[in-house]
């Protein structure tokens, strides 16, 4: 595109497309071979210098992959981009590359149980470790107390999934850059229409594009956006070093999806806040979690960091039975372990990962067992709150 559009949605529909394709498609082609072929040696040996520009092979770079990660880049106000196979993937490089054999990670407690489960599998292999904070403790005091000559990296996720806690965004960012730190944030909740980290300070920020960015529940995938000097590190490095990198048509499936991002993030943060009002006005729910409302305790957070709540809505139910009840009477709404689909998507991991736990061994992992997580769809707000309802009478 010659001009540079400012707008969120004008971003999301252009940035990234057209570049120089014959016949000008309206949509990014699906550019499905693996390999490119040089013209001649001294191309090819420019093209993998990086001398001039151009493809080698698509571990390390495709044009469908190069246009997303352009999109991408272009909604989270970053410099550069770059794709992987999973959120999963994307998280593992980010830490593989900035951690080295004894290092120590700074992270929020409360984040994606995958994530943790790195940490204790591979990061310990590695002899890392990991030192946590709580998303309400007092970060200004508790941060500088766990730093040590190891800490390399600080890692925190707002909303954290999935009890939708929030951390100061641009409070971070200031402790990582006085204490020497590579901040690293997992955006897959805020999505950068609600929220922009680079902006505050954050070094990297990290998605499961799986989730709103695709938005369809049709592809997996995981996407970092940071400055040029570590995109290129993490494509040179653990991208093409451990070979998790996109599909070009799983690159597609999200350049479509993030033409509407603006779009569905706006329906659902509505019918969220739609529900959470509704929950919050019933008996028996112990408690409802949604930054939106007042009572949540990092409302006033999220109001100055965020410029909607988000589609997640967390909430507690008595008990396991009551959750499973809950959960298997629900008729349109299913359950399932993705969210920001066009479905709305409940689940209680209580009956579902940690059956075979007891209550106090949920807690001791970090689990709340009787925390039902809904992703609110695209479905009519009345038609899912119904559905909540009627599956709420049986409990
Ligand atoms: C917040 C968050 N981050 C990362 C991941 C991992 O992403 P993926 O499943 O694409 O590997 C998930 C998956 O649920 C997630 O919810």
């Amino acid at each position: 595109m010659g001009n540079d559009p400012s707008g969120f949605g004008t971003k999301a529909v252009h940035a990234g497309e057209g570049g120089r394709v014959p016949h000008n498609p309206s949509s990014t082609p699906i550019y499905q071979n693996s390999t490119f072929f040089f013209d001649d040696t001294t191309s090819a040996s420019d093209i993998i210098s990086g001398k001039k520009e151009g493809f080698v092979y698509t571990r390390s770079g495709n044009p469908t992959i190069k246009a997303f990660e352009d999109k991408m880049a272009a909604l989270e106000g970053g410099q550069a981009a770059v794709a992987f196979a999973s959120g999963m993937a994307a998280i593992s490089a980010i830490l593989l590359e900035v951690l080295g054999p004894g290092d120590e990670i700074l992270s929020c407690r409360r984040i994606y149980g995958g994530t943790i489960a790195f940490y204790e599998k591979v990061i310990a292999n590695i002899n890392g470790s990991v030192k946590y904070f709580g998303p309400y403790e007092d970060i200004r005091e508790r941060i500088p107390a766990l730093v040590s000559k190891k800490t390399k990296l600080i890692f925190f996720e707002t909303p954290s999934n999935p009890e939708l806690s929030i951390v100061d965004i641009a409070l971070i960012a200031g402790l990582a850059k006085k204490y020497g730190l590579f901040s690293v944030i997992d955006n897959t909740f805020g999505t950068p229409y609600l929220q922009r980290p680079l902006s505050l300070g954050i070094d990297c920020v990290v998605h499961s594009a799986t989730k709103y960015i695709g938005g369809h529940g049709d592809a997996i995938g995981g996407v970092i956006i940071c400055s040029k000097a570590f995109a290129k590190k993490m494509r040179t490095g653990m991208l093409l070093d451990l070979g998790g990198c996109l599909s070009p048509f799983n690159a597609w499936l999200f350049l479509r999806g993030l033409k509407t991002l603006h779009l569905r993030m706006d329906r659902h943060c509505e019918t969220a806040s739609e529900l959470a009002v509704f929950l919050s006005k019933r008996k028996n729910i112990p408690s409802v979690l949604y930054p939106g409302l007042k009572s949540h305790p990092g409302h006033a957070i999220a109001k100055k960091q965020m410029s909607g709540f988000g589609g997640m809505v967390s909430f507690t139910l008595e008990n396991r039975r009551a959750c499973g009840r809950f959960i298997d009477r629900l008729k349109m709404v299913r359950t399932g372990v993705s969210l920001g689909d066009a479905e709305t998507i409940a689940l209680n991991s209580g009956t579902v990962f940690y059956s075979g736990l007891s209550d106090a061994e949920c807690v001791k992992k970090g689990v709340d067992p009787v925390l039902i997580r809904v992703s609110t769809g695209l479905e009519d707000a009345g038609d899912i709150i119904r559905d909540i309802e009627q599956a709420l009478k049986g409990v």
